[in-house]
């Protein structure tokens, strides 16, 4: 696992999203083979999209040949609804590059048959080949897309019912109010991002320290689901400072003297 370590946000997501693009880039993709991305929402990625865009604007990168799945998306929320996940990726990312609309797929949360949806999402991943690099955050308990704690870490793409916990920390974008937080959610399941050939997961800010040092520091564990990360032969964990605060500080020298070069080079498009 690699281990990035940035100053702050900004740098971070700079970097990830030159690293996205130069991925897309190097694949040379077309419509008979296009990029497959996984993609998370949250605020974790949106300085990602942000800069994703800005690389598109300089014409840097096109996603015209890049098909695009998400990892999750509530139950029974309507996709005009200004918290589904529908309308936040239009909002932060596709609505402001070139990808054609069929490429983007986004599970439905409002589908008669949410095992069907599941089961088809699955299938529809399969059949493109499965997906080249799945980009993710967390949450403060180490979930990542909507695998809770507890969750199997073979587990696929199904319904999951929300921890208090992650609905208290979504409520800052229901007017506050926990209630208002849908209780169930659609969810690829941890197999399903480990099956990805690259996985690089975003984690920022103190709130998230504590995932930190279980995911690195700590075993393979159901209860961190992103710990299983560990097992992957291509993770990527890029960092702020204030996220490695639960680090040991020999952990963080280990990984940035490693990350030197890299840290040093932006990656050139
Ligand atoms: C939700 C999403 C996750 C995301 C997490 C953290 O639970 N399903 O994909 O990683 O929130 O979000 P944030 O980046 O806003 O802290």
């Amino acid at each position: 696992m690699r281990i990035l370590i940035y100053d702050n946000y900004q740098s971070l997501s700079k970097w990830v999203a030159h690293y996205i693009a130069r991925k897309i880039n190097l694949a040379k993709p077309t419509p008979e083979k296009p990029y497959v991305l996984g993609l998370p929402t949250g605020s974790s990625p949106i300085g990602t999209y942000r800069e994703l865009v800005a690389l598109y604007n300089e014409g840097k990168v096109s996603f015209q040949n890049v098909v695009t799945f998400n990892m999750d998306e509530y139950v029974d929320i309507s996709e005009s609804h200004p918290q589904s996940y529908h309308y936040f990726m239009w909002q932060h990312l596709f609505s402001h590059v070139d990808i054609p609309k069929e490429n983007v797929n986004i599970l439905n949360g409002n589908a008669k048959d949410l095992d069907e949806e599941c089961r088809l999402y699955e299938d529809k991943i399969k059949e493109h080949g499965g997906i080249d690099f799945f980009l993710g955050g967390i949450g403060a308990d180490g979930h990542i897309a909507f695998n809770e704690p507890g969750s199997s870490l073979s587990s696929r793409t199904r319904i999951k019912t929300l921890t208090y916990d992650t609905r208290l920390a979504n409520a800052r974008f229901f007017d506050n109010e926990v209630n208002k937080v849908p209780r169930t959610a659609l969810t690829v399941g941890v197999g399903t991002v480990m099956d990805a050939r690259e996985v690089l997961i975003i984690v920022s800010g103190f709130n998230k320290a504590r995932a930190l040092r279980s995911a690195v520091e700590d075993g393979v564990n159901h209860m961190w689901t992103v710990s299983m990360l560990q097992l992957h032969p291509h993770g990527i964990i890029a960092c702020d400072e204030e996220a490695t605060l639960e680090l040991k500080v020999g952990t963080v020298k280990y990984f940035k003297e490693i990350e030197e070069q890299a840290l040093a080079n932006l990656p050139v498009l």
